[in-house]
């Protein structure tokens, strides 16, 4: 069956990664955190003590840094690794979340990932989470969902993850961080948070994680009808 891209794109802790985790082992395709990315190079810039000011120095750590996802066998789930070493646990502390819109704001920083990210999907067969997925990395993606909840349900959802990893904040902390980087993504020039002009929208305020995959399913089967029945016209017309 034709392979498709599945773009997950939308606000903080709406249950991107949730839903597209569970797309893709449906579907036994791909699935790329790019938050993730954005995530490791603020951890190596901040390990390396590198200015965000600094372009210069950061050019040159995008060339050094080696960002890839290795498939934990026992979970299935793809952890992401820096430099070899997997850093999942690091990168979600809360250190990396007040930070991470600042250094993905950066435009050297969006390019180096974007070009990855392309590259990663170039056979397609790919559900990817991020911000700019539907409009900048793949424009043609055949799905594309934009999705979006209320701020406390997010704060609440992010607060439940934290404890989950031992790490307890107080949930106006976490409101406020979901703001600071809703505003963050939005506004920034390079590539902001925007719904794609033919993104569905998916409001997950009250759904529960099973409505949100059924959701996502759904459009994908009806993507790939479409799809198949184009190529069967087309054939015909041959
Ligand atoms: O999905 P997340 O919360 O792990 O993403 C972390 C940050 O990375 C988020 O504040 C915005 C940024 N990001 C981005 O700018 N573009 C993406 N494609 C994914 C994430």
């Amino acid at each position: 069956m034709r392979k498709i891209v599945i773009a997950i794109d939308g606000y903080s802790s709406c249950g991107k990664s949730t839903t597209a985790k569970a797309v893709a082992a449906e579907l036994g395709y791909a699935y790329i955190d790019t938050g993730a990315m954005y995530r490791a190079v603020t951890l190596y810039l901040l390990e390396n003590s590198i200015s965000f000011e600094d372009l210069p120095r950061i050019e040159q750590a995008l060339h050094e840094m080696h960002i890839t996802f290795k498939r934990n066998r026992k979970t299935g789930r793809n952890e992401l690794c820096l430099d070899g070493t997997i850093r999942e646990d690091e990168i979600r502390q809360m250190r990396i979340s007040n930070l991470v819109s600042e250094v993905s704001g950066i435009p050297a920083v969006r390019h180096a990932m974007v070009r990855q990210q392309q590259r990663m999907a170039r056979k397609r067969g790919v559900v990817m989470d991020g911000r700019d997925i539907g409009t900048t990395v793949f424009p043609d993606a055949e799905v594309k969902v934009f999705m979006t909840a209320d701020v406390l349900t997010r704060a609440l959802r992010r607060q439940e993850e934290l404890a989950v990893k031992g790490e307890q904040v107080p949930v106006e902390d976490i409101v406020e961080n979901l703001r600071k980087r809703d505003h963050l993504d939005s506004t920034r020039t390079e590539s902001p948070l925007r719904r794609a002009p033919d993104a569905v929208l998916l409001d997950t305020t009250h759904m529960m994680i099973d409505e949100q995959v059924d959701f996502v399913l759904e459009r994908v089967s009806a993507s790939l009808f479409s799809l198949a029945a184009a190529g069967g016209e087309h054939r015909n017309t041959h």
